[in-house]
C-alpha cells in the first residue's frame, strides 16, 4: 500500500510565460520569449490559454483537483518592465497569491523560469555581469512584497537546460565559452538571492530547480561507467553542487577546461557562492540519460531540455534499448530513474526533494461528449509516483510532486499541439476558439490519488 507524508504537498506546475498569455497587458514588457521568431507550425506566447485574465476561473478547478501546492513563475517583464517597479504587475501576483492561499493551496513560486526581460537581453543578457544585480534586485522586490505568504522560494528554473539547450530555447548560437560566462553569473546571481533571503529573515526556504536525470552507462564497460560519471558531472552536479556546495564541480570543471569554457570567476564569487547555500532542492525529471565513452566523434548538441548530448573526448549520447519513448522526440520513459535520480541527489546533499516537473506531453483530443481519455498520462504519471514512493521508502525526504502541468499550456518548442495538463484547454495553435477548460480523465484520477493521499 502506497503511504506518503501527512503534509506531503500534491501540486501541479505551469510557468508564466508558457500559461499567462496577456504578453502586453498592464505594463508589461516583452520577454526574450515574446520577441524571438516561433518554432515553425507553432504559435507564439502572446494569449497561451490566457491565465492573466481567467486565473481566478483556473483556481477554483485546481481547487477541484484538490491540489495543496501550486508550483508557478513570476514573470519578471511584469513587475519590473524596463527596470522600474509596475504596480500593476505586483498586483497580479499578490492576487493570484491571495487567491490560491484562500483555496488552501499553497503558493511555491518559481523566480525565473527562461524568460528574461528583453531589455536586459539587449545589453547582452546574462553574459553581462551587471544582469546579477538586476536579478538580486527584482528578487529583493518579491520577497518583500510576497514574503509572508511563500513558504518555498524557487531561484532559477532548469539553468543547467538553458545552457544545455539555451540555443533551443531562446534561438541563439552562442559559443561555450560565452554560454558559461553567463552561467556562472546565473551561479553567482542565485547566491546573491539566497544571501538577501537568508539575511531577508523571510519565512520560508529557497533552492534551486534544475532538470536533473541519473545517466546510465550503455555497457558494464569501466569507460561507459567514467562516461556516466562525466556526463552527470556536467549536466547535473555542476549545478547542484554550486546551488548547495558553494562550489565548482571537479569533473565538470575538467570538461569545461577541454571544451575551453572556463568562466571569469573572481574571489567576490567564490565567497559569496560558498557562503549562500540552498535550503531545499526542487528538481524537475522527465527522463534518464544514457552515454558510453567517446568514439572519434565530436561534440553533438542537445535537440532540446530532455535529449541526449555529447562532449568530445568524455561522454557520447546513447539510446537505452531498455526504455519505450514518448511520441513527442523520443524522450525515453523511465520511472525507475526518477528513483535513482532522487536517491542520488539526497545522498550527494541530504537536504528535502520537490519534484516541480514531471510529465506526459501528448497530443490529446476531446471526443463530441467532451471528454479527454488520457489514459497515457495516468499511466506515465502512477508509474512515477510509484517510483517517488519507492525512493521514500529508500529513505529519501521529499517535500511534494508537482506534476507538469496544472493546465494545458504551450510547450517550449512544440506549441500547442503538445499537451501536458489535468485540464484542456480548447485551442489549438493558430484557432483560439473559446479558450473553455474541460477537465481530462488524468483529472479525476489525479484528484483521487490526492484525496487519498497518494493511495492509488
Ligand atoms: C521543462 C521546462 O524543460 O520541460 C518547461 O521547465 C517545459 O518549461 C517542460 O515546458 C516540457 O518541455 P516541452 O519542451 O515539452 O515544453
Amino acid at each position: 500500500m502506497r503511504t506518503f507524508p501527512k503534509d506531503f504537498l500534491w501540486g501541479a506546475s505551469t510557468s508564466a510565460y508558457q500559461v499567462e498569455g496577456g504578453w502586453d497587458q498592464d505594463g508589461k514588457e516583452p520577454s526574450v520569449q515574446d520577441i524571438r521568431d516561433p518554432f515553425p507550425n507553432t504559435t507564439d506566447f502572446k494569449v497561451s490559454v490566457d491565465h492573466y485574465n481567467k486565473y481566478k476561473e483556473d483556481i477554483k478547478l485546481f481547487k477541484e483537483l484538490g491540489l495543496k501546492a501550486y508550483r508557478f513563475s513570476i514573470a519578471w517583464t511584469r513587475v519590473l518592465p524596463y527596470g522600474k517597479v509596475n504596480e500593476a504587475g505586483l498586483k497580479f501576483y499578490d492576487d493570484l497569491i491571495n487567491e490560491l492561499i484562500a483555496n488552501d493551496i499553497q503558493p511555491i513560486p518559481t523566480v525565473f523560469h527562461f524568460d528574461l526581460p528583453a531589455s536586459l537581453q539587449e545589453n547582452g543578457g546574462w553574459g553581462n555581469r551587471d544582469t546579477i544585480d538586476a536579478f538580486v534586485d527584482y528578487c529583493q522586490l518579491l520577497f518583500d512584497r510576497y514574503g509572508d505568504r511563500v513558504t518555498y522560494w524557487q531561484t532559477i528554473n532548469e539553468q543547467n537546460m538553458l545552457v544545455f539547450a539555451g540555443r533551443v530555447l531562446d534561438g541563439g548560437t552562442a559559443t561555450w565559452k560565452s554560454i558559461f560566462q553567463g552561467n556562472h553569473h546565473m551561479l553567482v546571481a542565485q547566491a546573491k538571492a539566497m544571501k538577501v533571503y537568508h539575511e531577508g529573515n523571510y519565512v520560508g526556504k529557497i533552492g534551486p530547480a534544475p532538470n536533473i536525470a541519473c545517466v546510465y552507462p550503455k555497457t558494464e564497460k569501466p569507460e561507459d561507467m567514467l562516461a556516466a560519471e562525466y556526463m552527470s558531472a556536467f549536466r547535473n552536479w555542476l549545478f547542484l553542487d554550486a546551488a548547495v556546495y558553494g562550489v565548482y564541480n571537479h569533473m565538470a570543471m575538467r570538461i569545461l577546461k577541454s571544451i575551453d569554457a572556463v568562466p571569469e570567476i573572481t574571489e567576490e564569487d567564490r565567497i559569496v557562492m560558498k557562503e549562500n547555500t540552498a535550503d531545499f532542492i526542487a528538481f524537475n525529471y522527465y527522463n534518464s540519460m544514457t552515454v558510453s565513452a567517446p568514439a572519434e566523434t565530436g561534440s553533438e548538441q542537445s535537440k532540446d531540455q530532455q535529449s541526449g548530448f555529447s562532449i568530445e573526448g568524455f561522454f557520447k549520447s546513447e539510446k537505452n534499448e531498455h526504455l519505450k519513448t514518448t511520441e513527442f522526440a523520443n524522450w525515453p520513459i523511465d520511472p525507475t530513474g526518477l528513483r535513482v535520480t532522487a536517491n542520488q541527489i539526497y545522498d550527494r546533499y541530504r537536504l528535502p526533494l520537490l519534484i516541480t516537473e514531471n510529465g506526459l506531453g501528448q497530443e490529446d483530443t476531446m471526443t463530441e461528449d467532451g471528454k479527454i481519455h488520457d489514459q497515457y498520462r495516468i499511466d506515465y504519471l502512477d508509474a512515477h509516483i510509484e517510483q517517488m514512493r519507492l525512493s521514500i521508502e529508500d529513505g529519501v525526504e521529499f517535500l511534494g510532486y508537482c506534476p507538469w502541468s496544472a493546465i494545458d499550456l504551450i510547450s517550449t518548442h512544440e506549441g500547442f499541439r503538445k499537451r501536458y495538463g489535468f485540464v484542456y484547454v480548447n485551442r489549438d495553435d493558430f484557432d483560439l476558439k473559446d479558450l473553455s477548460r474541460h477537465k481530462k480523465d488524468s483529472f479525476f484520477w489525479f484528484q483521487n490519488v490526492i484525496k487519498n493521499n497518494g493511495l492509488d
